[in-house]
């Protein structure tokens, strides 16, 4: 259900010129932002100064990968970097069902990730609360990996999971995929019923990013 949005990650950007990166990226309306912090994941990024500084000078829908653990402490500095949807790990943070009201009530939509070694199932006490839930095919701290086509069968039964609560609540989640997406893998995950396709070298090493982001979205659509 709905069109594929393609989400570029400034993870795969040049850090030394953000904000022109970022500029170049204009025509997605969402932008994946990856926070890590060197003990959840094997790899440090950025974190809330650098979301601060970029907020101003774009329009889009600002998504913040938190690979940090805890990461309650962090929420509200988040909200007042600017971001409009928090996606936290359900590894790492017991108290989620605490942590996924924290988000909504800053007026932040709400975002789930799972790790490839997490079963889908975990989700079945939170999903009254999320707004958007974001299956990881490469394991999460660095850009550039392969993407697991292991994780095929675990989107599309995500994919029933929200077809089922949609049922029940009328409300749509949106299906997220993040690690490995490019031309070849983008239309594997549609199929499997991600709408939501993070991008970031695939992105990111080409020139051309605009035509970049337009190819992809139509090899989703295929
Ligand atoms: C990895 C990050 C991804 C990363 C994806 O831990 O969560 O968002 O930027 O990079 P690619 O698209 O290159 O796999
Ligand atoms: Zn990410």
């Amino acid at each position: 259900a709905g069109k594929p949005l393609i989400a570029p990650s400034l993870l795969s950007a040049d850090f030394s010129d953000l904000r022109r990166e970022m500029e170049t990226v204009a025509t997605a309306p969402w932008l994946h932002l990856d926070v890590m912090d060197g003990h959840f994941v094997p790899n440090i990024s950025f974190g809330m100064p650098v979301i601060k500084a970029l907020r101003p000078h774009s329009k889009a829908f600002f998504d913040a990968h938190l690979m940090i653990s805890p990461v309650d402490p962090h929420l509200d500095a988040l909200a007042e970097a600017g971001v409009d949807q928090m996606t936290v790990h359900v590894e790492g943070n017991w108290h989620l069902n605490r942590t996924l009201q924290r988000i909504a009530a800053l007026g932040c939509k709400v975002g789930v990730a799972l790790c490839p070694a997490t079963l889908p199932e975990v989700l079945g006490e939170v999903l009254e609360l999320v707004d958007t839930i974001l299956v990881m095919t490469v394991n999460p701290g660095f850009g550039g990996q392969t993407f697991m086509p292991g994780q095929l069968p675990k989107i599309r039964r995500l994919a029933q999971m929200i077809d089922e609560n949609e049922e029940r609540t009328g409300r749509r989640i949106l299906l997220g995929v993040d690690g490995g997406i490019n031309l070849q893998t983008a239309p594997l995950v549609t199929a499997a019923g991600a709408r939501l396709l993070v991008a970031g070298s695939s992105v990111f090493g080409q020139k051309d990013r605009p035509a970049t982001i337009a190819a992809l979205q139509a090899a989703a659509c295929a």
